[in-house]
């Protein structure tokens, strides 16, 4: 069993998001598999590339809201920006201070991925497809 599974409840039937949302749920896999079953595995370069997929994702959302005048734009955006800063800030802070765990960031980005999910990005689909988008 994978560590996060994107099965189709997971889906918020617009296919670049769809797609978006599986890349970066491969790469967090890829990531979670590598500290459990490869003890050279080096997390950084997958972890900088986790964090361009998810930069560029959240302005694709934010681009879809705005285009289409989503009347949730600005929490769902604040959302985003707060766990965008988190999480670069524990990026960073985990280059110089080894106690803070990558396993339990990966854990805390699941946690946080299904919520935003079932909370905000489905809103944000079922609006989206109301307006023709799918
Ligand atoms: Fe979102
Ligand atoms: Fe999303």
């Amino acid at each position: 069993m994978a560590f996060i599974d994107f099965t189709e409840s997971e889906l918020v039937n617009v296919k670049d998001i769809d797609n978006q949302h599986l890349k970066m749920v491969n790469i967090i896999n890829r990531i979670h598999s590598g500290i459990t079953k490869n003890r050279n595995y080096n997390y950084t370069s997958d972890l900088r590339v986790l964090i361009d997929e998810i930069e560029f994702h959240f302005e694709t959302e934010e681009r879809y809201m705005k285009e289409n005048h989503f009347p949730g734009y600005y929490s769902h955006k604040l959302e985003h920006d707060r766990f965008f800063t988190q999480m670069v800030n524990n990026f960073e802070k985990m280059k110089e201070d080894r106690s803070i765990n990558i396993g339990e960031q990966l854990i805390s980005f699941k946690r946080w991925f299904y919520n935003h999910l079932d909370l905000s990005d489905k809103k944000c689909g079922t609006f989206l497809n109301s307006k023709g988008i799918l």
